[in-house]
């Protein structure tokens, strides 16, 4: 076993999202709190889950759920006490698993008090906190930038008579990380929750951070259609993505490195040559910079096949991968793919080289709920009304059981739960071979008992219009064959270039478990077999 001292935790385990208001509510108000992660920890070892990552759950008035926040060191009543996350951070530490909470650098909410600070005059010692800056001669905003939830992204101050910058809504102003208080203040924040024990940060939209110094209008997006958001009328490239934020990011990673073995995500969506930029120079930049390719490739297995490839080709020498298929902004993949393609893409995201993350629920299968227009509570939902980008429908609260709300709340939800969720459930696919739920468990299992598995190396050795194969293996362990029939129809697989002979050790069907398989293979639509080979 000695290959795995040679990585560190993120490296080997599985990252498991939770979006604390859906997860499970313990006092009966409908919304998710600590308490009620705390009380499914349970769950989450029996699945496997070594890690996890939970979205905020600081002060905030919650304009965008958390994102906007009033104070970096505290806990939002909604979710609990200081002492609640005291208790929750040493029981996810005494079952051997890992705390990674958000850390939302970019913007702070309108009610933090160094933004009403800054906003109270152009004198005060916290102006330079946050973007301000005079309107054009015709009381215009300084620039076109847009907001990614709508509009301009400059808000008119009458009091100051500027125009502050906020990148997403109004009620989440940037800060200003040119300053230099500003860097100090924050480092300060992450080393609160680093000396508390808490084990690493996912930090929110790192390619924001720092802005074009000259605020240079973005151009045109040729690409832009009438679907899409209003941010995408522009290519924001003054606005985002400066060279600069490098210099913050690895500044980020010095404040880590004050600590022992803990770790940054990057949410970063940028193409493949700009996000491996986030790794740093000599790998000091970012762990993970998230990667988003399975979100955003279309499910075609030529196209999946050459993004894996592109990806690992791409990676920087010990940049370690990793693999999404959903969060809280995102379609779930269930909706995206289908039910039947949804068990594939586990078993892809599984078994492919790099550390997992894997959102509530999506081990269950939940699909994206449609949510009636009234009850819409997302800004970008609201804001684009005409548009269907309301993030809701793939963050609706946890099925655990068959029972009135799936076992989430004794009260009204927060959000409305899925018709089906007296099927999907954690507690029916429990015993069921044939649920997603075992299938993730016998996954997650195989892949922390094979090193292959967990840190092997990857070779790709065949795709066509159905079909992914690569090969996962490790000096001195077994060698495992990944096969995904990536369309509906049944497939043929003959490997030209490996003498195919060996065991199914998982399928998403199970019947194939346990069979002897030589020469071709031939798999169902939406089957997908892992193969231990000789
Ligand atoms: C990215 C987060 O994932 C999203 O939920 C949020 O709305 C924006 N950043 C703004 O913080």
């Amino acid at each position: 076993m000695q290959e795995t001292h040679k990585h560190l935790w993120w490296q080997r385990e599985i990252i498991y999202q939770i979006y604390p208001r859906s997860f499970q509510d313990s006092n009966g108000d409908g919304i998710g709190d600590l308490n009620g992660i705390k009380q499914r920890l349970d769950y989450l070892q029996w699945l496997g889950i070594k890690a996890v990552w939970i979205s905020p759950i600081y002060p905030s008035p919650m304009a965008d759920f958390g994102y906007d926040i009033a104070d970096y060191e505290d806990i939002h009543p909604i979710f609990g006490s200081m002492e609640d996350f005291d208790t929750l951070l040493n029981e996810v530490h005494s079952r051997g698993m890992k705390l990674i909470l958000d850390f939302v650098p970019n913007h702070t909410s309108d009610q933090h008090p160094w933004f009403l600070a800054s906003q109270s005059s152009r004198n005060n010692p916290m102006r330079d906190w946050y973007i301000w800056k005079d309107p054009k001669e015709d009381g215009s905003p300084p620039n076109n930038w847009l907001s990614v939830f709508g509009g301009s992204g400059w808000e008119w101050d009458e009091k100051t008579g500027q125009y502050y910058y906020h990148g997403f809504l109004k009620e989440q102003p940037d800060l200003n990380w040119r300053n230099k208080e500003v860097q100090e203040a924050m480092f300060n924040v992450m080393r609160f929750w680093l000396d508390k024990g808490v084990d690493g940060f996912r930090v929110d939209v790192m390619w924001h951070m720092i802005k074009d110094d000259q605020f240079r209008d973005n151009p045109k997006n040729p690409h832009y259609e009438e679907h899409m958001a209003t941010y995408n009328k522009l290519l924001p490239v003054y606005s985002t993505d400066q060279p600069e934020v490098h210099g913050i990011v690895s500044r980020m990673r010095q404040v880590l490195d004050e600590y022992d073995e803990r770790m940054m995500i990057g949410e970063i969506y940028l193409p493949l040559d700009k996000l491996m930029t986030y790794y740093g120079y000599e790998r000091k930049g970012a762990h993970l910079p998230f990667n988003f390719l399975l979100l955003s490739v279309p499910w075609d297995s030529q196209v999946i096949a050459s993004a894996i490839d592109e990806y690992e080709g791409a990676l920087p020498t010990e940049g370690w991968p990793n693999w999404v298929l959903g969060n809280h902004d995102q379609t779930r993949i269930a909706s995206r793919v289908g039910w039947g393609q949804a068990k594939v893409a586990a078993m892809l995201l599984l078994t492919l080289r790099g550390t997992p993350t894997v959102y509530y629920g999506e081990e269950i299968g939940m699909r994206d709920i449609p949510i009636p227009f009234e009850e819409v509570q997302d800004p970008q939902g609201l804001n684009m009304p005409d548009k269907n980008l309301s993030r809701d429908p793939a963050r609706t609260p946890m099925h655990w059981d068959g029972g009135e709300n799936a076992g989430f709340t004794t009260a009204k939800p927060w959000l409305r739960l899925d018709r089906m969720s007296h099927k999907i459930n954690v507690e029916a696919q429990r015993e069921d071979k044939y649920s997603f739920l075992s299938l993730y468990r016998r996954m997650i299992s195989l892949r922390q008992q094979e090193l292959s598995l967990m840190v092997g190396n990857y070779t790709p050795v065949y795709s066509d219009n159905q079909i992914i194969a690569f090969v996962r293996e490790l000096e001195g362990h077994h060698r495992f064959l990944i096969v995904l029939n990536l369309s509906h129809r049944p497939c043929y697989y003959k490997p030209h270039d490996l003498e195919l002979e060996g065991v199914v050790e998982v399928a998403t069907y199970p019947e194939l478990e346990g069979t002897y398989v030589k020469g071709t293979i031939i798999l169902g639509g939406d089957e997908g077999i892992v193969v231990r080979i000789k």
